[in-house]
């Protein structure tokens, strides 16, 4: 076991070890769809269905959200890991979606490429420390293929291994 100095530093480095998927949160703004590369993302409740986003208070996509009322959860694949690149940068929504394909699904844009998507009603906003949690309502859900899910672990992204 080991223990950094900087308290903030050694939590950072201990979450990193739970891995995760990895998912771009969109939402239709008045200028376009606006999205960002999240991980903070967990189911919360099955009846209701909601799911738990925590966004940084920094993120350009909270307010599109906001304003919105709904977002959609795109869950990315092995191998999109350029698309998660593109999506954690502060380019601006229109060229992060430039050359993004996407539809919409439930008044949300909804990625091509997504392995999984979940459309929400937004619930509730709660300031926690420097972040946000945003609860939404499942409007709808959808699956594209077998796929392996594109995975964040200890700052770098991975993939799974099947043990069957
Ligand atoms: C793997 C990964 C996971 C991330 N997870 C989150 C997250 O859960 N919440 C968050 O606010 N930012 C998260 N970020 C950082 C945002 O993607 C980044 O700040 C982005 O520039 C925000 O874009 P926006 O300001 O256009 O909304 C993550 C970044 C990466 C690479």
């Amino acid at each position: 076991m080991s223990a950094s100095g900087d308290p903030q530093h050694g939590f950072r480095d201990t979450i990193g070890h739970f891995a995760t998927g990895v998912t771009i949160v969109t939402a239709a703004g008045p200028d376009g769809p606006a999205g960002m590369t999240t991980n903070a993302v967990t189911s919360l409740s099955l009846d209701p269905m909601l799911l738990l986003v925590c966004f940084e208070q920094a993120s350009r996509t909270l307010p599109v959200v906001r304003d919105a009322g709904r977002f959609a959860v795109n869950v990315l694949r092995a191998g999109d890991e350029d698309l998660a690149a593109l999506f954690a940068t502060k380019a601006v929504a229109r060229a992060k979606f430039e050359s993004v394909a996407h539809g919409e699904e439930h008044g949300v844009p909804v990625l091509d490429r997504a392995l999984a998507w979940i459309a929400c009603d937004l619930r509730s906003l709660q300031e926690a420390g420097d972040h946000v949690i945003a609860i939404g309502e499942v409007l709808g859900t959808g699956v594209d293929g077998d796929d392996d899910p594109l995975v964040w672990f200890r700052g770098r992204y991975m993939t799974v291994v099947r043990r069957v």
